[in-house]
């Protein structure tokens, strides 16, 4: 049974003076969820969202927002981004040594927890604590920035994770952020990646957000059915 296909801009290339209005405008255009790109300058060379910023987002739109932390220390900033009105933490694997305790932590404040491997990170990271996830995010770009290449190269970490997952019979959901658009999400849903995020692509389409996210849409689900 496929899981279903659900497409999720990055805000990093929207306009950062008007990121209100941008939320809204996603909204409308009829995406699942809108990521945060949390980076705090350390874990990747970039600097974003604070969790002011999202708050002062949160109360204009109802779509559902997920905090994809990309720093070197997220225990100590796990509620101040579910204050911020986050339902969704997603952890880089590389910057927790006790990831079961803070997936734990995450679940105990009543947010779901994600977990985020880099393309260099095996899926044994997270092969004992799929229990505890509700979604997995393969990267499909190293982070830190938007616009850059897809590495395909994951397809095949993403077929392994879907197999552990099934094997498993988890409810898990299998996210990739990276490099994501019309010419390389068909391959990602193939894979059977079912959440995608997609920023500068999503972004670059002509017709506009909503025409981008049908289209992302449509062409991960004919992908995914095979
Ligand atoms: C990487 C970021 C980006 C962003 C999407 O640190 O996480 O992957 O979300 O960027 P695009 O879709 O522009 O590659």
């Amino acid at each position: 049974m496929n899981r279903p296909i659900e497409i999720v801009p990055s805000v990093l290339p929207a306009d950062f003076s008007r990121l209100g209005e941008e939320c809204v405008a996603l909204e409308a255009a009829g995406v699942d969820r809108i990521q945060w790109d949390v980076m705090d300058g350390n874990f990747v060379p970039n600097l974003t969202f604070g969790p002011d910023v999202i708050a002062s987002c949160r109360e204009h739109v109802d779509v559902m927002f997920e905090a994809h932390l990309m720093v070197a220390n997220p225990d100590e900033l796990l509620h101040t981004y579910i204050d911020a009105g986050c339902e969704m933490v997603i952890v880089h694997v590389e910057t927790t040594p006790h990831l079961h305790r803070t997936l734990g932590r995450i679940r105990d404040l009543g947010c779901s927890p994600a977990a985020a491997l880099n393309p260099s990170t095996h899926l044994d990271s997270v092969a004992h604590v799929l229990d505890m996830l509700d979604m997995v995010l393969v990267m499909t770009v190293n982070p830190g920035f938007g616009g850059q290449a897809y590495i395909q190269s994951m397809e095949p970490k993403v077929s392994a994770l879907q197999g552990l997952i099934s094997e498993g019979g988890y409810d898990v959901d299998i996210e990739v952020d990276g490099g994501i658009s019309s010419s390389t999400i068909s391959g990602a849903a193939t894979a059977g990646a079912n959440v995608l995020v997609s920023g500068s692509a999503l972004y670059k389409y002509s017709e506009g957000l909503e025409h981008g996210v049908r289209d992302l849409r449509r062409i991960a689900t004919e992908a995914q059915s095979g």
